[in-house]
Protein backbone atom coordinates (compact mmCIF):
# COMPACT_ATOMS: atom_id res chain seq x y z
CA UNK A 1 0.00 0.00 0.00
CA UNK A 2 1.56 3.48 -0.87
CA UNK A 3 1.09 6.52 0.78
CA UNK A 4 -0.99 9.38 -1.30
CA UNK A 5 1.52 11.78 -2.58
CA UNK A 6 0.62 15.48 -2.29
CA UNK A 7 1.89 18.31 -4.45
CA UNK A 8 2.64 21.56 -2.33
CA UNK A 9 3.70 23.46 -5.37
CA UNK A 10 0.19 23.33 -6.57
CA UNK A 11 -0.41 24.82 -2.97
CA UNK A 12 2.24 27.43 -3.70
CA UNK A 13 2.11 28.23 -7.00
CA UNK A 14 -1.54 29.03 -7.52
CA UNK A 15 -3.62 31.59 -5.57
CA UNK A 16 -6.06 30.07 -2.68
CA UNK A 17 -9.10 30.07 -4.68
CA UNK A 18 -8.07 28.21 -7.45
CA UNK A 19 -9.91 24.75 -8.14
CA UNK A 20 -6.82 22.55 -8.11
CA UNK A 21 -5.44 23.85 -4.56
CA UNK A 22 -8.39 23.28 -2.99
CA UNK A 23 -8.88 20.09 -4.57
CA UNK A 24 -5.27 18.98 -3.72
CA UNK A 25 -5.68 20.58 0.16
CA UNK A 26 -8.58 18.02 0.45
CA UNK A 27 -6.66 15.56 -0.70
CA UNK A 28 -3.54 16.46 2.10
CA UNK A 29 -6.74 16.64 5.04
CA UNK A 30 -7.88 13.19 3.61
CA UNK A 31 -4.62 11.64 3.41
CA UNK A 32 -3.99 12.96 7.22
CA UNK A 33 -7.47 11.30 8.45
CA UNK A 34 -7.47 8.32 6.53
CA UNK A 35 -3.30 7.64 7.03
CA UNK A 36 -2.26 9.63 9.65
CA UNK A 37 0.57 10.48 6.88
CA UNK A 38 1.22 11.42 3.53
CA UNK A 39 4.49 11.66 0.62
CA UNK A 40 5.23 15.83 0.45
CA UNK A 41 6.13 16.81 -2.88
CA UNK A 42 7.68 20.46 -2.68
CA UNK A 43 10.38 20.76 -5.56
CA UNK A 44 12.11 23.69 -3.23
CA UNK A 45 13.36 20.94 -1.33
CA UNK A 46 17.02 19.36 -2.77
CA UNK A 47 17.61 15.71 -2.85
CA UNK A 48 21.43 17.03 -2.92
CA UNK A 49 20.83 19.03 0.42
CA UNK A 50 19.64 15.60 1.95
CA UNK A 51 22.64 13.49 0.79
CA UNK A 52 24.77 16.33 2.29
CA UNK A 53 22.97 15.96 5.64
CA UNK A 54 22.60 12.74 5.79
CA UNK A 55 26.90 12.24 4.86
CA UNK A 56 27.30 14.93 7.96
CA UNK A 57 25.52 13.05 10.36
CA UNK A 58 26.96 9.82 9.34
CA UNK A 59 30.37 11.56 9.85
CA UNK A 60 28.81 12.99 13.38
CA UNK A 61 27.58 9.79 14.58
CA UNK A 62 30.89 7.49 13.55
CA UNK A 63 32.44 9.48 16.68
CA UNK A 64 33.40 7.55 19.91
CA UNK A 65 31.26 7.60 22.30
CA UNK A 66 33.86 9.64 24.53
CA UNK A 67 33.76 12.43 22.08
CA UNK A 68 30.07 12.49 21.21
CA UNK A 69 29.64 12.56 25.38
CA UNK A 70 30.98 16.18 25.19
CA UNK A 71 27.93 17.12 23.01
CA UNK A 72 25.77 16.10 25.88
CA UNK A 73 23.51 18.48 27.90
CA UNK A 74 21.78 16.45 30.45
CA UNK A 75 21.95 19.72 32.91
CA UNK A 76 19.33 21.54 30.04
CA UNK A 77 17.17 17.77 30.44
CA UNK A 78 19.13 17.14 26.80
CA UNK A 79 16.90 19.43 24.91
CA UNK A 80 19.60 20.40 22.97
CA UNK A 81 22.72 18.78 21.50
CA UNK A 82 22.83 14.97 21.86
CA UNK A 83 21.10 11.89 23.53
CA UNK A 84 23.06 8.84 23.47
CA UNK A 85 21.23 5.42 23.08
CA UNK A 86 19.62 3.27 25.47
CA UNK A 87 18.41 7.09 27.26
CA UNK A 88 14.65 7.39 25.49
CA UNK A 89 12.02 4.82 26.09
CA UNK A 90 8.99 4.49 23.97
CA UNK A 91 6.26 5.19 26.71
CA UNK A 92 3.95 2.79 24.73
CA UNK A 93 5.37 0.22 26.78
CA UNK A 94 4.19 1.53 29.76
CA UNK A 95 0.68 3.56 28.48
CA UNK A 96 -2.49 1.10 28.79
CA UNK A 97 -4.70 2.65 26.09
CA UNK A 98 -1.42 2.02 23.73
CA UNK A 99 -0.87 -1.55 24.66
CA UNK A 100 -4.86 -2.15 23.99
CA UNK A 101 -4.31 -0.84 20.55
CA UNK A 102 -1.61 -3.05 19.79
CA UNK A 103 -3.58 -6.10 21.04
CA UNK A 104 -6.37 -5.14 19.09
CA UNK A 105 -4.22 -5.73 16.24
CA UNK A 106 -3.86 -8.99 14.14
CA UNK A 107 -0.68 -10.94 15.51
CA UNK A 108 0.63 -10.61 12.08
CA UNK A 109 0.27 -6.65 11.47
CA UNK A 110 1.56 -5.89 15.63
CA UNK A 111 4.38 -4.21 15.96
CA UNK A 112 7.65 -5.47 17.73
CA UNK A 113 7.37 -6.46 21.25
CA UNK A 114 8.03 -3.49 23.31
CA UNK A 115 6.71 -4.75 26.60
CA UNK A 116 10.12 -5.33 27.78
CA UNK A 117 10.51 -1.76 27.95
CA UNK A 118 13.97 -1.49 26.78
CA UNK A 119 14.88 1.73 25.43
CA UNK A 120 15.27 2.70 22.24
CA UNK A 121 18.76 1.73 20.97
CA UNK A 122 19.06 5.11 18.78
CA UNK A 123 21.21 8.16 19.18
CA UNK A 124 19.01 11.72 18.54
CA UNK A 125 20.55 14.73 18.28
CA UNK A 126 18.57 18.22 18.98
CA UNK A 127 19.28 21.18 16.97
CA UNK A 128 16.65 23.92 17.69
CA UNK A 129 14.95 26.14 14.67
CA UNK A 130 12.58 27.99 16.89
CA UNK A 131 12.03 31.82 16.47
CA UNK A 132 11.71 33.66 19.80
CA UNK A 133 7.97 35.41 20.21
CA UNK A 134 7.49 39.01 20.30
CA UNK A 135 5.00 38.37 23.07
CA UNK A 136 5.72 37.67 26.79
CA UNK A 137 5.63 33.74 27.06
CA UNK A 138 3.95 31.34 29.70
CA UNK A 139 6.96 29.02 28.61
CA UNK A 140 10.17 30.90 28.22
CA UNK A 141 11.86 27.39 27.33
CA UNK A 142 15.18 27.19 26.79
CA UNK A 143 17.70 30.30 26.64
CA UNK A 144 21.05 28.22 25.93
CA UNK A 145 22.06 28.03 22.36
CA UNK A 146 22.26 25.07 19.99
CA UNK A 147 25.65 22.79 20.63
CA UNK A 148 28.35 22.54 17.81
CA UNK A 149 30.30 19.70 17.33
CA UNK A 150 34.26 20.43 18.19
CA UNK A 151 35.84 17.98 16.12
CA UNK A 152 37.02 20.51 12.76
CA UNK A 153 36.28 18.19 10.14
CA UNK A 154 32.11 18.13 11.91
CA UNK A 155 32.47 21.55 12.78
CA UNK A 156 33.22 23.84 9.88
CA UNK A 157 30.29 22.01 7.85
CA UNK A 158 27.83 21.64 10.54
CA UNK A 159 25.63 24.86 11.42
CA UNK A 160 25.35 25.45 7.79
CA UNK A 161 24.50 22.15 6.67
CA UNK A 162 21.89 21.99 9.62
CA UNK A 163 20.37 25.30 8.93
CA UNK A 164 19.68 24.38 5.24
CA UNK A 165 18.08 21.70 5.44
CA UNK A 166 16.44 22.22 8.87
CA UNK A 167 15.11 25.11 7.14
CA UNK A 168 13.68 23.10 3.81
CA UNK A 169 11.90 20.60 5.54
CA UNK A 170 10.96 23.68 8.14
CA UNK A 171 9.13 25.50 5.02
CA UNK A 172 7.53 22.34 3.61
CA UNK A 173 5.91 21.35 6.95
CA UNK A 174 4.88 24.81 7.48
CA UNK A 175 3.26 25.12 4.12
CA UNK A 176 1.67 21.63 4.62
CA UNK A 177 0.08 22.94 8.03
CA UNK A 178 -1.35 25.83 5.74
CA UNK A 179 -2.88 23.69 3.17
CA UNK A 180 -4.05 20.96 5.34
CA UNK A 181 -5.93 23.77 7.32
CA UNK A 182 -7.62 24.64 3.82
CA UNK A 183 -8.53 20.74 3.04
CA UNK A 184 -10.35 21.25 6.25
CA UNK A 185 -12.51 24.10 5.25
CA UNK A 186 -10.56 26.31 7.85
CA UNK A 187 -8.87 29.75 7.11
CA UNK A 188 -5.63 29.23 5.56
CA UNK A 189 -3.29 30.78 7.90
CA UNK A 190 -5.20 28.45 11.17
CA UNK A 191 -2.43 26.51 11.65
CA UNK A 192 1.12 28.02 9.97
CA UNK A 193 -0.13 31.29 12.73
CA UNK A 194 -0.76 28.65 15.64
CA UNK A 195 2.97 27.43 14.74
CA UNK A 196 4.87 30.20 14.66
CA UNK A 197 6.49 30.52 17.26
CA UNK A 198 6.78 27.10 18.55
CA UNK A 199 9.54 25.19 19.80
CA UNK A 200 10.51 23.47 16.15
CA UNK A 201 13.37 21.30 16.10
CA UNK A 202 15.49 19.53 13.47
CA UNK A 203 15.91 16.20 15.38
CA UNK A 204 18.04 13.54 13.83
CA UNK A 205 18.44 10.07 15.37
CA UNK A 206 21.35 7.58 14.26
CA UNK A 207 21.29 4.02 14.74
CA UNK A 208 24.39 1.61 14.60
CA UNK A 209 23.84 -0.76 12.51
CA UNK A 210 26.66 -2.62 13.23
CA UNK A 211 25.36 -3.16 16.83
CA UNK A 212 22.09 -3.27 16.09
CA UNK A 213 22.29 -4.44 12.33
CA UNK A 214 20.02 -8.36 12.99
CA UNK A 215 16.73 -8.33 12.03
CA UNK A 216 13.74 -7.63 14.01
CA UNK A 217 16.08 -5.70 15.98
CA UNK A 218 13.57 -2.23 17.29
CA UNK A 219 15.57 1.01 16.55
CA UNK A 220 12.36 3.00 17.80
CA UNK A 221 9.76 1.33 19.48
CA UNK A 222 6.11 1.52 18.42
CA UNK A 223 4.63 5.11 19.63
CA UNK A 224 2.99 8.88 18.05
CA UNK A 225 4.38 12.12 18.11
CA UNK A 226 3.80 14.79 20.61
CA UNK A 227 3.84 17.63 18.35
CA UNK A 228 1.73 19.00 15.69
CA UNK A 229 3.45 17.31 12.49
CA UNK A 230 6.70 15.33 11.68
CA UNK A 231 8.43 15.64 8.39
CA UNK A 232 11.35 13.27 7.37
CA UNK A 233 13.78 13.49 4.67
CA UNK A 234 13.88 9.97 3.03
CA UNK A 235 16.55 7.75 4.85
CA UNK A 236 19.32 5.43 3.35
CA UNK A 237 17.85 2.48 4.88
CA UNK A 238 14.10 1.42 5.11
CA UNK A 239 12.47 0.70 8.23
CA UNK A 240 10.16 2.95 9.27
CA UNK A 241 6.40 1.10 9.36
CA UNK A 242 3.25 3.23 10.14
CA UNK A 243 -0.24 1.92 10.99
CA UNK A 244 -2.64 3.48 9.14
CA UNK A 245 -6.73 4.23 10.79
CA UNK A 246 -8.63 1.47 11.08
CA UNK A 247 -6.42 -0.61 8.71
CA UNK A 248 -4.63 -2.65 11.50
CA UNK A 249 -2.23 -3.13 8.88
CA UNK A 250 1.66 -2.39 9.18
CA UNK A 251 2.55 -0.66 6.50
CA UNK A 252 6.40 -0.54 5.46
CA UNK A 253 7.10 3.77 3.96
CA UNK A 254 8.67 4.37 0.93
CA UNK A 255 9.46 7.44 -0.25
CA UNK A 256 10.58 7.72 -3.50
CA UNK A 257 13.43 9.32 -4.96
CA UNK A 258 13.84 13.37 -5.35
CA UNK A 259 12.49 15.92 -3.89
CA UNK A 260 10.18 13.90 -1.52
CA UNK A 261 9.34 14.16 2.29
CA UNK A 262 7.13 11.93 4.32
CA UNK A 263 4.40 14.06 7.07
CA UNK A 264 3.25 12.25 10.06
CA UNK A 265 0.03 13.55 12.16
CA UNK A 266 1.08 14.76 15.74
CA UNK A 267 -0.76 14.93 19.29
CA UNK A 268 -1.39 17.86 18.72
CA UNK A 269 -3.08 18.27 15.57
CA UNK A 270 -5.30 15.20 17.09
CA UNK A 271 -5.88 17.63 19.75
CA UNK A 272 -6.72 20.01 17.64
CA UNK A 273 -9.29 18.43 14.94
CA UNK A 274 -11.18 16.82 18.14
CA UNK A 275 -9.65 13.04 16.94
CA UNK A 276 -10.45 13.59 13.27
CA UNK A 277 -6.94 13.26 12.45
CA UNK A 278 -5.40 10.92 14.96
CA UNK A 279 -1.65 10.87 15.62
CA UNK A 280 -0.42 8.25 13.84
CA UNK A 281 1.71 5.25 14.92
CA UNK A 282 4.86 4.12 13.54
CA UNK A 283 8.15 1.92 14.40
CA UNK A 284 11.56 1.75 13.02
CA UNK A 285 12.70 -1.94 12.97
CA UNK A 286 15.42 -3.36 11.16
CA UNK A 287 13.19 -5.73 8.89
CA UNK A 288 14.49 -8.04 5.47
CA UNK A 289 14.63 -5.01 3.52
CA UNK A 290 17.13 -2.93 5.88
CA UNK A 291 19.22 -6.21 5.81
CA UNK A 292 19.53 -5.88 2.24
CA UNK A 293 20.29 -2.39 1.83
CA UNK A 294 23.13 -2.88 4.95
CA UNK A 295 24.61 -5.33 2.16
CA UNK A 296 24.34 -3.24 -0.88
CA UNK A 297 26.04 -0.51 0.62
CA UNK A 298 28.73 -2.70 2.11
CA UNK A 299 29.70 -3.41 -1.30
CA UNK A 300 28.96 0.01 -3.39
CA UNK A 301 29.98 2.62 -0.12
CA UNK A 302 32.81 0.62 2.03
CA UNK A 303 34.10 3.63 3.60
CA UNK A 304 31.18 5.16 4.86
CA UNK A 305 29.65 4.48 8.46
CA UNK A 306 26.82 2.04 8.47
CA UNK A 307 25.00 3.95 10.70
CA UNK A 308 20.85 4.38 10.01
CA UNK A 309 20.15 8.72 9.95
CA UNK A 310 16.53 9.26 9.82
CA UNK A 311 16.08 13.10 9.10
CA UNK A 312 13.57 13.78 11.53
CA UNK A 313 12.06 17.48 11.79
CA UNK A 314 9.31 17.79 15.01
CA UNK A 315 7.03 21.10 13.94
CA UNK A 316 5.21 22.16 17.53
CA UNK A 317 2.38 24.87 17.73
CA UNK A 318 3.51 27.50 20.14
CA UNK A 319 3.76 26.51 23.35
CA UNK A 320 1.20 29.80 24.41
CA UNK A 321 -1.32 28.71 22.14
CA UNK A 322 -4.68 26.93 23.33
CA UNK A 323 -5.21 24.06 22.45
CA UNK A 324 -8.82 22.89 22.15
CA UNK A 325 -10.51 21.00 19.63
CA UNK A 326 -12.49 23.42 16.54
CA UNK A 327 -15.66 22.53 17.16
CA UNK A 328 -17.04 22.26 13.37
CA UNK A 329 -14.06 19.90 13.40
CA UNK A 330 -15.40 18.00 16.43
CA UNK A 331 -18.91 17.40 14.48
CA UNK A 332 -17.02 15.72 11.73
CA UNK A 333 -15.16 13.66 13.80
CA UNK A 334 -18.48 12.28 15.56
CA UNK A 335 -19.60 11.56 12.07
CA UNK A 336 -16.49 9.85 10.84
CA UNK A 337 -16.49 7.83 14.21
CA UNK A 338 -19.77 6.74 13.71
CA UNK A 339 -19.31 5.84 10.41
CA UNK A 340 -16.59 3.61 11.16
CA UNK A 341 -18.32 2.21 14.14
CA UNK A 342 -21.68 1.33 11.78
CA UNK A 343 -18.87 -0.35 9.08
CA UNK A 344 -17.63 -2.70 11.96
CA UNK A 345 -14.03 -1.12 12.12
CA UNK A 346 -12.26 -0.56 15.51
CA UNK A 347 -11.82 3.10 15.60
CA UNK A 348 -10.26 2.92 19.47
CA UNK A 349 -11.45 4.34 22.71
CA UNK A 350 -13.29 7.61 22.59
CA UNK A 351 -10.91 10.39 23.49
CA UNK A 352 -11.70 13.33 25.87
CA UNK A 353 -9.34 16.19 24.36
CA UNK A 354 -9.32 18.88 27.45
CA UNK A 355 -8.62 22.12 26.28
CA UNK A 356 -5.16 23.52 28.03
CA UNK A 357 -1.82 25.14 26.48
CA UNK A 358 -0.03 23.68 24.25
CA UNK A 359 3.02 24.13 26.99
CA UNK A 360 1.18 22.08 29.22
CA UNK A 361 0.09 19.09 27.03
CA UNK A 362 4.13 19.33 26.24
CA UNK A 363 4.96 18.65 29.85
CA UNK A 364 2.17 16.55 30.51
FE1 LIG B 1 8.25 9.23 16.14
Amino acid sequence: MDLPIIDLDIFLNKPREDPEVIQESKKAAEALIVYGALVLHDSRVSEEDNTVFLDLLEDYFAQSEEVLKQDERPELSYQVGVTLENTEKPKCAVDEPCLNIIARLDPSERPLDISAHAPDPKCRFFWKMSEKPPYETQFPGLNASNVVPQAEHIRSRWPGIMEKWGKSMKDAVAGLAAMTAVGLGLPGETFSEAGKYGPHILAPTASDLVKYGTKDTILAGFHTDLNFLTIHGRSRYPGLHIWARNTGKRIPVRIPNGNYLLVQAGKQLEHVTGGLIKAGFHEVVVNERTIQTIERRKLENPDRPLVRISSTFFWHLSSDFDLAPIPALVAKARTLRAEQINLGKDDGDEVVYEPMKVGHQVQK
